[in-house]
């Protein structure tokens, strides 16, 4: 069944988005309705687009909306998807005000698609980060129970929006010339080039930052377990496109390295997985040595939808312990082919 499509965003979650509908040919109706706060042209998913500026009336006769803008009490979700909803639309949302919602369903379709009901209208897509981190994690989860995890993320600059992405454009040459760097401080608090800053979004009262708030309490709604023990340090690392995270889980039951290496190489098992793991320890093999992966890596056609694990350890100074590194690219598993592959789940099970 082809469907009226709409998206609210044109940034880089909403360019992605355009062109990830076109790449698996997601049965449309038409033209995909593109709004933003203004209308304009736009190139959007490798063509110039119509951009109109949202309203009640660009609302009308949609199926289903992507919303990819800015959050907050001024952000496009806030503002417009209950309009979406009530106009009849189903939407899935990239936005973080809803995901907490209780009757807002937080999905990950490799992990709960089955949240999603015949009376959901609104889908939350989670944060990055958490995304990467549960596609990896809720095998192991099943096979041995994690009860606590322990993140460090090493974030990209497109992970906060355009603005960040021309920050590092702009900053990198500014260095390597000698000059100091131009730097908006309501973008990123430092200049990000050649640096590294542990800091994404806003720093809360108890010292931690919104969004290791959110890799806490979205991992435990994903996962449906409120119990799971999960402690974030969230970074932002001077790279264009791809979060990286090293992850150190506790079991209840004992999981070897190489039981979890077995368990995350079985595609039936761990949808979306792929594991890098063979360090060399012998002299170089040359640059196609398989070894671990690096954000760079999501830049190669086979690797570009999945979810990179390596550097897969045992943990010794814990009882099941494990040490992880995954990768991922945060603009296309971390918001827009998640947001896709969402609605692809609700087609094939004829909840659209
Ligand atoms: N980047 C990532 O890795 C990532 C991952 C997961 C989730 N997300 C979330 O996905 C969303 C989009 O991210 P992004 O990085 O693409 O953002 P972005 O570069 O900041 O772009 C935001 C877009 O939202 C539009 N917008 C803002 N307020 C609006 C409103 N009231 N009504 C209609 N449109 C409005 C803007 O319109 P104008 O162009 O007219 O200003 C702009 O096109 C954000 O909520 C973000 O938190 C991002």
């Amino acid at each position: 069944m082809a469907l009226n499509v709409g998206l609210v965003g044109v940034g880089p979650v909403g360019d992605r988005l355009a062109s990830i509908l076109k790449e698996r040919q997601f049965p449309m109706n038409g033209d995909l309705r593109v709004m933003a706060t203004r209308a304009r042209s736009e190139e959007l998913g490798g063509e110039t687009v119509q951009v109109n500026e949202i309203s009640d009336e660009q609302l009308d006769g949609l199926d289903l909306v992507f919303f990819a803008g800015r959050e907050g009490a001024k952000g496009a979700s806030v503002l417009w998807a209950p309009t979406a909803i009530d106009k009849g639309a189903v939407v899935i949302d990239n936005a973080s005000d809803f995901r907490m919602f209780p009757n807002v369903p937080l999905v990950v379709p490799e992990v709960n698609m089955d949240a999603v009901s015949p009376e959901t209208k609104h889908i939350a897509n989670p944060n990055c980060s958490t995304i990467q981190m549960v596609v990896a994690l809720a095998p192991l989860h099943r096979a041995a129970r994690i009860k606590r995890i322990v993140v460090s993320t090493y974030q990209s600059v497109s992970g906060w929006g355009q603005a960040a992405v021309d920050e590092l454009l702009q900053q990198a040459p500014d260095m390597l010339d000698g000059r100091p760097p131009r730097h908006d401080p309501t973008v990123m608090r430092k200049p990000i080039a050649f640096d590294v800053l542990p800091h994404i979004d806003s720093f809360l009262p108890d010292g931690y930052t919104k969004e290791e708030h959110k890799m806490v309490n979205e991992t435990r709604k994903i996962l449906g377990d409120p119990n799971i023990q999960v402690t974030a340090t969230t970074v932002r690392c001077p790279v264009m496109v791809g979060h990286a995270e090293s992850i150190n889980i506790e079991t209840v039951r004992p999981l070897s390295a190489h039981e979890a290496r077995e368990i995350l190489s079985d595609a039936q098992r761990s949808p979306g997985v792929v594991v890098m793991d063979e360090p060399n320890t012998e002299d170089y093999a040359g640059p196609d040595e398989p070894t671990y992966p690096t954000p760079r890596d999501v830049e190669l056609p086979e690797y570009k939808d999945a979810v990179l694990v390596g550097r897969i350890r045992q943990d010794d100074t814990v009882d099941h312990g494990l040490n992880l590194w995954v990768v991922s690219d945060n603009l296309r598993k971390g918001a827009a082919l998640n947001a896709i592959q969402i609605a692809e789940q609700m087609l094939a099970r004829k909840l659209l």
